[in-house]
C-alpha cells in the first residue's frame, strides 16, 4: 500500500499514535487560547430558552437521513433548540461549563458561527453563537446564501436552507494540552456537535445535512477566521423540509 503509507493524512496518524512510551515524552509547547470567544460592539439577539423537549431518541436515529430539500424558513425557537442541542451548557463545575456534546479535557474547541438566510426573527447575516449567555452575535449583516454554497464546491442546497451552520477550531484550546494528537480530538469533537444537531433536527422534523466538502478559506472568510489560529472544520445546512 505504498500510496496510503505516503500520504500526509497517514503520516500524521503515524506521528500522533500514542503508545506506552510516547504518553511521557515531551509534547511540542503550544500556548494555550481562552476557552470562550465574544464578539463585544456587536448586536446581540438573546435566544429563546431551549424548550424541554422530550422527543424519543431512538425513532430520529433511525429516520435521520441527511436532507438536502428545503423550504427554507426556521423559526427562532428552532434555531434555540439546535443550538443547544449541539453546544448548549447543561452543567458547570466551577466556571467551566459542561456541554450538550462531550469535549476531549473539556477544552472545548469548537466555535460555532451561523448564516441565516431564512429564520423569523432575525436579520439575514453572518453570526456567532454566544454559549455562555445563549445568543447570537451579529458579524455581518447581509444575504450570504450564494457565497456559501459557492464556497461549499457549489452544493446549491446551502444557499436554499433556512441556516448554514459552521464548526470552526480554535487549534491552541486542544493543542496546548494535546500536541499534535489534539487535532484528532478537535475532528471528533466536530463529529459530536454535528451529529447532536442532525439528530434535533431530525427530532424536530426539520431537514439536516452534514458538508464537509467546502474550500476552507472561502468558510473562513465569511465569519472573518485567519485560518490559522482558527478554521473551519465542518458545517451543516438546515431547513423546513419540504415533504
Ligand atoms: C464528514 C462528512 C462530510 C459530508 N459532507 C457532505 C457534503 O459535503 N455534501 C453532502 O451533500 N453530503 C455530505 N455528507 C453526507 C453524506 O453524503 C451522507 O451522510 C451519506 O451519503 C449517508 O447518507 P445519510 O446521512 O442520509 O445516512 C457528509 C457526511 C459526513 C459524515
Amino acid at each position: 500500500m505504498p500510496e496510503l503509507t505516503s500520504s500526509q493524512g497517514w503520516s500524521y496518524l503515524q506521528q500522533s499514535k500514542l503508545d506506552r512510551g510516547s504518553i511521557f515524552r515531551s509534547r511540542p509547547k503550544i500556548s494555550p487560547a481562552p476557552l470562550y470567544k465574544t464578539y463585544s460592539g456587536t448586536s446581540r439577539y438573546e435566544l429563546p430558552r431551549p424548550r424541554n423537549l422530550q422527543a424519543p431518541l431512538f425513532k430520529a436515529l433511525a429516520s435521520r437521513r441527511s436532507r438536502r430539500d428545503y423550504t427554507g424558513r426556521i423559526a427562532i425557537q428552532e434555531l434555540a433548540d439546535l443550538l443547544w442541542a449541539c453546544q448548549g451548557i447543561t452543567a458547570r463545575v466551577g466556571k467551566l461549563g459542561l456541554r450538550t456534546a462531550p469535549s476531549a479535557g473539556a477544552l472545548y474547541p469548537l466555535e460555532t458561527y451561523l448564516l441565516v438566510l431564512e429564520a423569523e426573527g432575525l436579520p439575514k447575516g453572518a453570526y456567532h453563537f454566544n454559549c455562555e449567555e445563549f445568543s447570537l452575535e451579529l458579524l455581518q449583516e447581509g444575504d450570504f446564501g450564494k457565497d456559501m454554497a459557492g464556497a461549499c464546491i457549489n452544493q446549491q442546497f446551502l444557499g436554499q436552507a433556512g441556516i448554514d451552520v459552521c464548526w470552526s477550531a480554535v487549534f491552541r484550546r486542544s493543542m496546548s494540552k494535546y500536541g499534535h494528537r489534539g487535532m484528532r480530538y478537535i475532528l471528533m469533537d466536530a463529529g459530536h456537535a454535528c451529529q447532536n444537531l442532525l439528530l434535533a433536527a431530525e427530532a424536530l422534523r426539520l431537514a439536516a445535512c452534514p458538508v464537509g466538502a467546502f474550500f476552507d478559506d472561502e468558510v473562513n472568510a465569511l465569519f472573518n477566521l485567519d485560518g490559522e489560529e482558527e478554521s473551519a472544520v465542518y458545517c451543516a445546512s438546515i431547513g423546513s423540509r419540504a415533504d
